[in-house]
């Protein structure tokens, strides 16, 4: 048990791989607060963590509300007593659009789930584990982090600078025993995989088979491929390791040999 005892407060839980996150931590003893704004999957993601055998609640919460984060905060703390690990799973997906098919309103929605609710989340979480001495905290960017894409301008810039508070936020955190890290998937198969393809392709998974064939382990990754990586981030496994980032990606980007 690798997590036995601990409580996470999990933004974007309900579905995909915030929800498998939330399940493999169950699976290692820890209870959780799933914060979505999907409520029926919500609901359920707790309701199947409490199958689990571990406590668990749901909150309605949009991640790009600083009060409703905050009193999230406040709510998953009144309740487990503490709050051990913050995920940050929370994140929108558009098909592929060159910069002048992308209106303002889709651009600024865009960074605010995939960027600025970051920057909410640690404002509000902040005071608690400095208090604390003791915090995890794992935030899923995106290869598109680090690739720059000509048809996903708005999204990859988000996902760069989700990088970039992250690792500022673990500098500041790091005297309080909080570490603070990145998670970078590269292709999962979710409910997002339809938003991030072109309208016009019909079969989904012929899609992503052809993808996978440039993939170097020539398969699409998984929800539980990322669950994995979170709880590496999530334990005590990788106390020394702080504003950091790990590709999840298959062997992509190819970095090339040295
Ligand atoms: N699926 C992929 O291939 C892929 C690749 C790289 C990165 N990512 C990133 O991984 C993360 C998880 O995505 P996923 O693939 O599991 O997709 P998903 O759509 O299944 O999960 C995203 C979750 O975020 C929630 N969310 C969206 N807007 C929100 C808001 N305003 N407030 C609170 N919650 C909100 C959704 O309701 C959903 O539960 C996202 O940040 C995504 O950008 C996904």
């Amino acid at each position: 048990m690798q997590l036995k005892n601990r409580v996470a407060l999990v933004f974007g839980g309900a579905r995909g791989m915030g929800r498998a996150i939330a399940l493999r931590f169950a699976a290692e003893g820890c209870s959780s607060a799933i914060a979505d704004v999907l409520d029926k999957e919500g609901e359920k993601t707790a309701a199947d963590i409490k199958k689990a055998g571990k406590d668990a609640v749901y909150f309605h919460c949009d991640v790009t509300s600083s009060a409703g984060v905050k009193e999230t905060v406040a709510k998953t703390i009144a309740k487990f007593k503490k709050l051990d690990i913050m995920v940050y799973c929370a994140g929108i997906g558009k098909p592929p659009k060159l910069i002048n098919d992308i209106s303002e309103q889709e651009y600024d929605s865009v960074v605010a789930v995939n960027m600025k609710g970051i920057f909410l989340c640690f404002q509000a979480i902040a005071p608690h584990m400095k208090a604390n001495n003791y915090g995890k905290i794992v935030v899923i960017s995106s290869l598109a982090g680090i690739s720059p894409s000509p048809v996903a301008i708005h999204y990859a810039a988000a996902k760069a600078g989700a990088l970039h508070v992250t690792s500022c936020f673990a500098l500041e955190m790091a005297k309080y025993n909080v570490t603070v890290n990145s998670i970078l998937p590269g292709m999962i198969r979710t409910d997002m995989t339809r938003d991030f393809a072109p309208p016009s392709i019909k079969d989904l998974d012929a899609f992503m088979g052809e993808l996978a064939k440039g993939i170097p382990l020539k398969r699409e990754g998984t929800v539980d491929d990322i669950a994995a990586a979170a709880l590496f981030f999530a334990s005590d496994e990788s106390s020394y390791i702080t504003a950091d980032r790990l590709c999840v990606g298959g062997g992509m980007p190819n970095r090339g040999t040295p």
